[in-house]
């Protein structure tokens, strides 16, 4: 997979992506990561991204044309499958989008800023929008960052216990279960004794009972999607 990171802050979204998961999966050559500054695409001699709103108001609007430079000058050299375009006024960001996301091949994120971009961009370039939350962030980086990192962790050979990722919370649309590691006994908390049994069956049943109690106590909107909970 490769991925194009579109923004004015490189640094901003270059540290979360650098360590780990992350690191180890551009390490391991699963997937590439390159960031592009909007402003190196600037027409003028101000190197300006932003502008007024047209009709007033508040707020600085993402120019037309350097975003139209960079995605044409990554497009004439490669397909995208997709486009993306983090907003708070996007659809919300899921595992199930994560999931969906991480079996495509070439994709671009244009992280979103100031007031919000000149909206022909949305119009004409961009394939999705995708908000992580109904929240304002200072800019679409850190969210191009989550959605990054969801995607990449789950692509197959990502994380080397190949069922790690299929058993986080939420790919059943069910929370994890509880986890213990050594002592299992400290200071008389003790880890339930089922998962010290050996009993690998007996492991799954109690797995599966508490997922579905933690969903139910904390997430029951969760259960409503999931038939195989019933
Ligand atoms: N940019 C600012 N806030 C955002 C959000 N909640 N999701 C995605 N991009 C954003």
């Amino acid at each position: 997979m490769r991925i194009d990171i579109i923004t004015v802050l490189p640094e901003l979204i270059q540290s979360p992506l650098s360590h780990s998961i992350l690191k180890r999966a551009q390490e391991k050559g699963l997937v590439e990561i390159y960031f592009h500054n909007l402003r190196d695409f600037a027409t003028d001699k101000y190197k300006s991204v932003d502008d007024y709103s047209f009709g007033g108001g508040a707020g600085m609007v993402m120019k037309v044309e350097p975003v139209f430079r960079v995605i044409e000058s990554l497009k004439s050299e490669r397909n995208y499958d997709e486009i993306i375009y983090t907003s708070p006024d996007g659809i919300p960001f899921s595992q199930r989008l994560a999931n969906e996301l991480s079996s495509i091949t070439n994709m671009i994120i244009l992280c979103g800023h100031y007031k919000g971009v000149d909206q022909r961009i949305r119009d004409h370039l961009i394939t999705r929008e995708i908000s992580i939350g109904d929240y304002v962030l200072s800019g679409g980086e850190l969210a191009a960052a989550v959605i990054t990192d969801a995607i990449v962790r789950i692509i197959p050979g990502v994380i080397s216990d190949e069922t790690s990722a299929l058993t986080d919370s939420f790919q059943d649309n069910l929370l994890a279960p509880p986890v213990y590691t050594r002592p299992a006994d400290y200071e008389s908390l003790k880890v339930p004794d089922v998962l010290l049994s050996g009993n690998a069956k007996e492991i799954e049943k109690w797995r599966f009972e508490k997922s579905l109690e933690r969903t139910r106590k904390l997430r029951p909107g969760l259960l409503e999607k999931n038939e195989d909970a019933e």
